[in-house]
């Protein structure tokens, strides 16, 4: 038998601290099925990346976390989840007619240079194994982009007008398991998908590597999710999440 779709099992709760703290408790408790939703229509105290705070208008942005449980994929597929988050944003987006949208490495997503969403995401590793993800995101929809950045934005500061957060969410899971089938059969597109729409390539632009300022051109992405910086001396290297980030805005 196949997984069940994303979304196909829901947990909507008025208010939470955070999504993806609940999602985390209660998988101590008891098993989670692949795809199940936890949507908040308040957090107060949303996880942003890099221990920072993110805040969400209650009533007018989304914030939902998606446990994925894959039953058989190497740990070494693992960008493959922040892929498909950053894509399904996209397209959700975009379908409202926003222009301009890019995925920023590693997990943001951009209208120029604007953020409008942000995902934090939790992979379980056994061995070799990716076991579980819980994939955190914040979507701005109808609220004034919540100063995070900055600068920020919504999709209403984008259109000018409000937006169906309902038919919002609806959507954005379905490009997810869309997404999601695409990761199990073809990762390569999904890659390729991912790379044409990455934000600053071959811009040379300010870095930290290992905590450190550094300036770099971004040339490329590999395989396993890692960018390749070309220095100031014009050497390439590839470098993880855990050494290098774009310096803050
Ligand atoms: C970022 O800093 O860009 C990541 C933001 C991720 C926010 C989402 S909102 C739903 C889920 N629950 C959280 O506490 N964080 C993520």
């Amino acid at each position: 038998m196949g997984l069940p779709a994303i979304g196909s099992k829901r947990i909507h709760l008025p208010s939470v601290d955070s999504t993806n703290k609940y999602a985390a408790e209660l998988l101590e408790r008891e098993e989670l099925a692949h795809g199940t939703v936890i949507l908040a229509d308040e957090q107060t105290a949303g996880e942003g990346q890099r221990g920072r705070p993110w805040i969400s208008t209650p009533g007018s942005d989304l914030t939902l976390s998606v446990v994925l449980v894959p039953p058989d994929m190497s740990a070494a597929k693992q960008f493959g989840i922040a892929q498909l988050a950053a894509l399904a944003i996209k397209e959700t987006v975009e379908a409202e007619d926003v222009q301009g949208v890019q995925v920023k490495w590693p997990n943001d997503v951009l209208v120029e240079d604007r953020k409008i969403a942000g995902v934090l995401i939790a992979n379980e590793l056994v061995g070799q194994q990716l076991a579980r993800s819980v994939v955190g995101i914040g979507l701005n929809v109808n609220s004034s982009g919540n100063e995070q950045g900055p600068p920020a934005t919504s999709i209403s500061m984008e259109l000018l007008r409000r937006v169906d957060r309902d038919a919002l969410l609806e959507r954005l899971l379905a490009a997810m398991e869309h997404r999601w089938q695409l990761l199990i059969a073809d990762p390569g597109r999904l890659h390729a998908e991912y790379l044409a729409a990455l934000w600053g390539r071959g811009r040379w632009m300010p870095f930290t590597l290992d905590g450190a300022p550094y300036r770099a051109r971004l040339v490329e992405l590999d395989d396993h999710g890692r960018l390749l910086v070309e220095d100031e001396n014009g050497s390439v290297s590839a470098y993880g999440m855990d050494r290098l980030r774009h310096a803050p805005r």
